[in-house]
């Protein structure tokens, strides 16, 4: 390789790599901790107390356009298939690009679905927060609704343990559509 050809690539990867650092520091928070989930794997949790409506982690990523985005989402719905995990990551910034937050360096990627959910993905210009629905006190685990669609219920039971579980990881606006589903279900097999 010609000199100033590795002097260009070494450029870029410095580049490359002072990116990602912005990133990963931006994705830090003094509020939140990685730990072993009572729910599933690892999970996030509270270590400072949170008051509703506080942006306290933000959700970082690579941002891609909508066309690398269906590439990658396609992806991790046929990891999906094989492991069980959920395509999960990608979120909708604008109409031209997106961001995907499956990378190491952003932590709020291992928050777990509830039913019952302390915490929301919310987008504030072109970046992603997750905002406290309620005040979340030290050792809770960060939750939200991963808002699902219904069809595909069977493939993802869940394991968030609060009082209104309905058992699978569905959106709440499906709650009620998934309760009936359950309830015409329990029906036929009984009969
Ligand atoms: C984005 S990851 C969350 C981090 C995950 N706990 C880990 O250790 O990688 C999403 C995956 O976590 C699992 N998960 C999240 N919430 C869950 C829940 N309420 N019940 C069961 N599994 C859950 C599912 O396997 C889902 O596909
Ligand atoms: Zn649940």
């Amino acid at each position: 390789m010609g000199k100033n050809k590795k002097k260009d690539r070494k450029h870029s990867e410095d580049k490359q790599e002072r990116r990602v650092e912005k990133l990963r520091r931006r994705g830090e928070s003094d509020f939140v901790e990685v730990r072993g989930s009572v729910i599933h794997g690892q999970g996030v949790y509270c270590i400072d107390p949170i008051e509703k409506e506080q942006y306290f982690i933000e959700y970082v990523g690579n941002r891609v356009s909508k066309e690398e985005s269906e590439k990658r989402a396609l992806k991790q719905f046929e990891e999906h298939e094989k492991s069980g995990a959920a395509a999960v990551y990608i979120f909708n910034l604008t109409k031209k690009w997106d961001l995907d937050g499956n990378v190491e360096w952003n932590p709020a990627r291992l928050i777990n679905h509830s039913c019952n959910p302390n915490s929301e993905a919310i987008q504030d210009g072109k970046r992603i927060f997750i905002q406290a629905l309620r005040d979340i006190g030290v050792d809770e685990e960060i939750t939200f609704d991963y808002g699902f669609d219904v069809d595909c219920y069977e493939d993802h039971p869940c394991r968030c343990g609060s009082s209104d579980c309905i058992g699978y990881i569905v959106g709440r606006d499906y709650h009620d559509d998934l309760a009936d589903r359950l309830a015409a279900k329990e029906t036929s097999d009984v009969s």
